[in-house]
């Protein structure tokens, strides 16, 4: 992956403290926030008024929408972060369909409109640090990944969640013009999986997901390197064992299975101990787990530098 020059310095909104986002959810939900028709509605272009959300003090600024929209990293659609957008406009998100399946008790193969109906959306305020050392923080909304794999009963042999991205070389230059082993595909331990910070988003300040930043459905998973969060999900299947993911399998040196965002274990061709939070002058310390750390239990025993 390369690094380029972010965008430049701006004022944002303060994020939901990570303590807080359950209180944000009750907030919102107390105004409708929550229900799917509220969303739906917004998806309209007719949103509900926004609430001025209880926030605590911190130092984490909502990222400015037009750079979130704007830098991207997106390999379908080529390798430089300022072109994903334009490249990706006219990408087909209708008709979209998210198969679950594998060791599970009740394989299923959703529509978008299902997994909205479904499924309450809810707005989860998340830092997200990349790998190559860049971060933002991004108001997602979406649904946790927890309540669909409950909804399909994993069975007793399911240890791994793999991720598939979707295949569509016509509408994607990347996967013609880069010699990568397509499709882009992730991969979770179950109970990371099922961890409740890890979510599908749907949606990203407020509306719809773009194309570019993953839409119509993605996965965020915030303590670990950006790569883990897979765009445009097609295919969600449990199994017994790891599986192949797209950077591991291209660079196992430089990007482990786990990809917890740690400042301890540098990149081997750069640090990982500070970030440039897209939007602001500077750098700052880059967090253990990206900051979350409710994730430490899952990682008990575990030496950090093997499984990185
Ligand atoms: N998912 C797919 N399918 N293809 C990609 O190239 N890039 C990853 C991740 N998900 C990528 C992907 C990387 S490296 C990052 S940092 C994030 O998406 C970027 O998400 P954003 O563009 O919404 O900020």
């Amino acid at each position: 992956m390369n690094t380029e020059n972010p965008p430049q310095p701006i004022k944002q909104e303060p994020i939901t403290p990570k303590q807080l986002y359950l209180t944000r959810r009750k907030f919102l939900e107390s105004v409708g926030i929550f229900s799917v028709s509220a969303f739906l509605a917004a998806c309209m272009g007719n949103p509900p008024s926004s609430p001025s959300t209880p926030l605590a003090p911190a130092d984490d600024m909502e990222t400015r929408k037009d750079l979130a929209l704007s830098y991207n990293n997106y390999y379908e659609f080529g390798t430089s972060k300022s072109s994903v957008a334009e490249r990706a406009e006219s990408f087909q998100m209708q008709p979209w369909q998210v198969e679950v399946g594998g060791l599970v008790k009740h394989p299923q193969t959703f529509s978008m409109e299902e997994l909205l109906a479904n499924f309450v959306q809810e707005e989860r305020i998340y830092r997200m640090r990349c790998v190559e050392a860049w971060s933002m923080v991004l108001p997602w909304m979406g649904f946790p990944l927890a309540k669909l794999l409950e909804m399909a009963q994993p069975l007793p042999e399911a240890k791994f969640v793999a991720f598939q991205s979707v295949y569509r070389p016509e509408e994607m230059p990347g996967q013609v013009g880069l010699d990568f082993p397509w499709p882009y595909l992730e991969g979770l331990r179950l109970d990371e999986a099922q961890h409740p910070l890890t979510l599908l988003a749907t949606g990203l300040y407020k509306e719809p997901l773009t194309p570019q930043n993953g839409g119509p459905i993605r996965l965020v998973v915030p303590w670990k390197y950006g790569f883990k969060s897979a765009k445009a999900l097609v295919k969600i299947t449990l199994q017994a064992d790891q599986p192949v993911t797209f950077w591991n399998a291209i660079a196992p040196q430089e990007y482990g299975f786990y990809a917890n965002v740690n400042p301890a274990v540098d990149h081997p061709r750069w640090s990982q101990s500070e970030e440039r939070r897209i939007g602001e002058i500077g750098s700052r310390a880059t967090l253990l787990f990206n900051g979350y750390d409710e994730v430490t239990p899952l990682y008990e025993g575990m030496d950090l530098k093997v499984n990185f």
